[in-house]
């Protein structure tokens, strides 16, 4: 039994917010049957209120305390994954809070991995609303550290659990229709969820036409703050090459099997090849280089094939123009 827990536990009581670590990435935490301690997740966040959040739970066994007419479907995907980087939207119980579910039907359900918080839920028994410990919009934080200078005094305890293992969000999944749809890609590959289904996911996209895309006209999502531009690597080299000759200083983030020893930026990041180490490491990347350092961050776009499908969702949300 850890100290850290049993305070944790006497804030989540009180209502009071808790920063937990995920495998995933760090979620900031309120008892998700206490309307106010969950509205003080969206004043601290930024967030609008009709956002709805993910209840974590500690397992398959309190589905039934959350949701109603679960399919059969949601147990085997819950059997298979959980606990992991797997949300499950369904039908929510009545006594789920507008709050937690946004004004919807439905609930967000989930058991995450990390085993300080799986402890913290298995005691706690009830369900824990968490989004990412995040200000509405930014990078999501995968150290506890991040959760910190985001959020300073405003969280009064933060569970440091290590760096997160696996660094994007979970995939989510609805499964309130007769087709199964993929919402958000994540942690399992949508490939793992289709073959235990025995069935296809519908994705629901919103369709990213726009060549340049301004910030807080498209859903900007998971942005650092610093411009940052995607592309294929030649055409970022010339970029770079161009701005620092207009005097600016520029980030390359490339691929590491396409850097060479001449970096054209002021300052080149190599990014692992493999899309699950590049997305352990990709928000903690971005946050190390949008400190102000740096006016414009250059990152090469990943291939565009199924097993980046997670990290380009979230590329694609963080990216201010392309440029390719
Ligand atoms: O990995 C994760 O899922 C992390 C960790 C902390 O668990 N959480 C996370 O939460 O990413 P958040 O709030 O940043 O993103 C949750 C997403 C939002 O896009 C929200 O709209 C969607 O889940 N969501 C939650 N409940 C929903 C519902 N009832 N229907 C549709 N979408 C829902
Ligand atoms: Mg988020």
């Amino acid at each position: 039994m850890t100290p850290l827990i049993d305070e944790a536990l006497a804030l989540l009581r009180a209502g009071k917010l808790v920063a937990i670590p995920t495998e995933t990435v760090y979620g900031l935490a309120a008892d998700a049957a206490n309307p106010q301690a969950v509205a003080r997740i969206f004043a601290v966040k930024g967030r609008p209120s009709d956002h709805p959040v993910i209840v974590h739970i500690a397992g398959a066994a309190q589905l039934d305390d959350w949701a109603r007419e679960i399919p059969e479907a949601a147990r085997k995907l819950a059997e298979a994954f959980w606990p992991g980087p797997l949300t499950l939207i369904l039908k929510r119980q009545p006594h789920v809070s507008d709050a937690v579910t946004g004004g919807q039907d439905t609930v967000g359900l989930r058991a995450p991995a990390h085993p300080l918080t799986h402890e913290l839920l298995a005691r706690f028994g009830g369900g824990l609303a968490a989004p990412s410990a995040n200000k509405f919009g930014h990078v999501s934080p995968t150290t506890a550290e991040h959760v910190c200078k985001e959020f300073g005094d405003a969280v009064p305890l933060v569970l440091d659990g290590g760096p997160c293992t696996v660094g994007v969000e979970s995939t989510i999944v609805s499964l309130v229709s007769d087709t199964p749809m993929l919402l958000r890609p994540g942690g399992v590959p949508r490939e793992a969820i289709e073959a235990v289904l025995g069935q296809k996911l519908e994705h629901h996209q919103k369709p990213q036409t726009a060549k340049m895309r301004v910030s807080g006209l498209l859903d900007s999502h998971y942005a650092p703050r610093t411009t940052l531009v995607t592309g294929s690597g030649e055409r970022l080299r010339e970029e770079a090459l161009r701005l620092r000759k207009n005097g600016e200083r520029v980030a390359l983030i490339a691929l590491e099997i396409t850097v060479s020893s001449d970096c054209p930026a002021t300052h080149c990041e190599s990014m692992p090849a493999t899309p699950v180490d590049y997305a352990r490491a990709l928000y903690a990347t971005l946050r190390k280089l949008d400190t102000g350092e740096f006016d414009t961050l250059l990152l090469e776009s990943p291939p565009a094939t199924p097993e980046w499908l997670a990290v380009n969702d979230r590329l694609l949300r963080a990216t201010h123009w392309r440029l390719d």
